[in-house]
């Protein structure tokens, strides 16, 4: 029997990089001694609150459908979030509710471009990147954001790479796996390109909650009539699990992505939508309680790390995780992650899964107890020492 075309497009990468994680997940659910690193998931609990909240709306029966494109109260609420963080204006009718940022990566994808079509992604980038938006039909650009640069766009390659095919741009800001906040000069020239090629400006700011202050630059408000705002309370309330995302931006590409959402998703579970709402009514406590927590662990890992052999950390600016530069022992990031692993029980992503920039390096999620750290950090330092590198 044949499958489309599509499935090819969906293959590959994205899904190879998690081949070790999953080794290490089943070998810990198995009781071995095992210390997994290797995924963005917050090492501790939803919010009471938000947790206390579903299973009231489940105990009063709210597990019908629900309004395709969210419910209003919640529409509101991210409205209020995003012009929070934004100091852009917006309508819950420019908002649709979806199953997590990466649903509406996948949303965006669908609805900005198509076959012929080129889009283009900052280099390193989430590994579903690619899928995501091949899965449209159009061809994925990509534009470095070298690790000789410290990770930052490079913005006359961004330039060179718009073609008369370009339809939009997709980055995350902070950036998954630098911790790289895109500046306000960076994105005045990005804006600008944008308005002189007519692109659509596609802002993954599912890290955002983590940035200081809760916020980070954006164009929405200057280019509202191009930007997409992706959001979630994945990592700022540790709520990965519920799938509870949205985008933001305008009211026409909102019809579209709402008449997407009708063939596709047919709304998130109310009782979702209404704990959802609960996180973001404390959404400034519980987003300072993940950034203190992340920010001492970032601080915990650079000291144990600090003179390991061979391995430079590179500092993010914010989020969960830190890139570490393994060059120096001789191997690729994806024989350090095998290698450490094999040996010390440390599961942690092979950079190269990001793209060619952070081939030489690995991500570590820094997000858990500083227990477990120290001891991840002790193996990492012993399995890097007894590397038969010249340095
Ligand atoms: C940059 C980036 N975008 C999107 C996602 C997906 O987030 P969500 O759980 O909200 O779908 C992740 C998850 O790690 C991410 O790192």
């Amino acid at each position: 029997m044949r499958f489309s075309a599509l499935v090819e497009r969906i293959a590959g990468e994205g899904a190879d990089a998690w081949v070790t994680h999953y080794e290490a997940r089943r070998a810990h659910e198995r009781g071995e001694n095992v210390i997994l690193l290797s995924v963005g998931d917050p090492d501790f609990d939803t919010p009471q609150p938000v947790r206390e909240r579903a299973i009231e709306c489940i105990r009063a029966g709210d597990t019908h459908y629900t309004p395709a494109s969210g419910r209003l109260p919640l529409r509101e609420a991210i409205a209020a979030l995003h012009s929070a963080r934004s100091g852009c204006a917006v309508g819950a009718d420019q908002v649709v509710v979806l199953a997590g940022a990466q649903n509406a990566l996948f949303a965006s994808s669908l609805c900005l471009a198509g076959p012929g079509d080129e889009v283009i992604a900052v280099e390193p980038m989430y590994p579903t990147y690619p899928a995501t938006i091949e899965a449209s039909g159009a061809r994925m650009v990509r534009v470095p954001a070298p690790a000789a640069n410290g990770f930052r766009i490079d913005l006359d390659a961004l330039e060179r790479a718009i073609t008369p095919r370009t339809r939009a741009l997709f980055f995350a800001t902070p950036s998954n796996p630098t911790g790289v906040i895109t500046s306000e000069a960076e994105l005045a020239r990005l804006g600008e390109l944008a308005r002189r090629h007519s692109l659509w400006i596609v802002a993954d700011e599912v890290y955002a909650g983590l940035a200081p202050g809760g916020r980070v630059p954006s164009l929405a408000a200057a280019m509202s009539d191009r930007v997409i705002t992706v959001g979630s309370l994945s990592k700022s309330h540790a709520m990965t699990g519920w799938r509870a995302g949205w985008i933001v931006g305008p009211r026409e590409f909102a019809v579209h992505v709402e008449s997407l959402v009708m063939c596709m998703l047919f709304g998130l579970p109310g009782f979702v939508q209404e704990a959802a709402l609960t996180a973001l009514g404390i959404a400034p406590a519980a987003e300072a309680q993940v950034r203190d927590y992340c920010g001492s662990r970032r601080e915990f890992l650079l000291a144990q790390l600090q003179g390991a052999k061979g391995l430079h950390c590179f500092t993010p600016e914010a989020g969960m995780f830190m890139l570490i530069d393994v060059r120096a022992t001789g191997l690729s990031g994806f024989q350090f992650m095998r290698g450490l692993y094999e040996s010390e029980g440390v599961s942690v992503l092979d950079g190269g899964a990001f793209g060619t920039q952070t081939g030489g390096f690995v991500r570590v999620c820094f997000a858990a107890e500083e227990d477990v750290l120290r001891e991840a950090c002790v193996r990492i330092r012993r399995f890097a020492a007894s590397l038969p590198a010249n340095y």
